[in-house]
């Protein structure tokens, strides 16, 4: 797990855009998977800038996104389609039949999840995943107690999610209570993860994951067994970190050979290697 550690939001944004907007211009066919929430916002944010600077295409991209509230249609203003549509996909060249986003309107989601899984197959599977990560080290929608090796499917919210989402709602009763969600078994599949967290509020949540034991009842912390992950953390989030000084450590030292182009870690996103 590649450990990057920035001074603030606006740094991290920056980054993951980078290394979104690296992997698109290397493989302008590239799958990504997307997240919703504050979090990546400014990223999206800066890919727009991007793309209005005519530096980015999305033309040949296509995105499959992690969850949905059930029982929000696409129309509504806190469903994560909306989210997209107004926040990335209706400000870049992006085919709108290449963006998919899970429905929360579905009759059977035991086979929605079975066609949304197969539809990402058929893509050729997700090049770089995006993930944001709950307060109780959820990714995507993957409560605590969900199985690692879970796919698509419908999950319960914890009351702590539906408390933090509902800054988003007039109230906390508005909170759907179930969300479809891609499972983690499905995230481990992406070729690279790239997960950013940022706020004080995260610390705990990022602590864990990254220096705790794998377990189900922090979702996230299953990253561990993926072979290409980069977390991206602003100060806040970082502090809880025991190791943090080494993380620092390691990063001068990838720097440092990136100038020689050495490295163990890989740059070209997106790719097999
Ligand atoms: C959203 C998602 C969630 C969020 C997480 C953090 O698609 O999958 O896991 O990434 O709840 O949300 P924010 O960024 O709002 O703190």
């Amino acid at each position: 797990m590649r450990v990057v550690i920035l001074k603030n939001a606006e740094e991290v944004s920056r980054r993951a855009a980078e290394i979104i907007a690296g992997l698109v211009k290397r493989r302008p066919t590239a799958v990504l998977g997307l997240a919703t929430g504050s979090t990546p916002l400014a990223t999206y944010g800066q890919l727009i800038e991007l793309h209005r600077s005519g530096q980015l295409s999305f033309a040949g991209v296509t995105t499959f996104n992690l969850d949905e509230y059930v029982g929000l249609p696409p129309s509504h203003p806190q469903s994560y389609n909306f989210f997209m549509h107004n926040h990335l996909f209706r400000h870049v060249d992006i085919s709108s039949d290449r963006c998919h986003v899970p429905s929360g309107l579905a009759d059977n989601y035991y086979e929605y999840g079975r066609q949304y899984e197969q539809a990402i197959q058929n893509a050729g599977g997700i090049d770089l995943q995006l993930l944001g990560i709950g307060s109780d080290g959820h990714i995507a929608f993957n409560e605590p107690g969900s199985s690692l090796a879970s796919r698509t499917r419908l999950k319960a919210l914890t009351e702590e999610t539906r408390r933090d989402n509902s800054r988003f709602f007039d109230s906390l009763d508005e909170v759907p209570k179930l969300a479809v969600t891609m499972g983690v078994g499905t995230i481990l599949e992406a070729r690279h993860i790239l997960l950013l967290a940022t706020g004080a509020n995260k610390a705990g949540a990022v602590r864990s994951f990254v220096e705790g034991p794998v377990t189900s009842q922090i979702t996230a912390s299953a990253l561990q067994l993926h072979p290409w992950v980069t977390v991206i953390l602003d100060e806040p989030a970082a502090d809880w970190l025991e190791r943090r000084q080494y993380y620092v450590e390691v990063e001068a030292a990838q720097r440092e050979l990136e100038t020689k182009n050495q490295r163990y870690y890989p740059v070209t996103f997106g790719t097999k290697d």
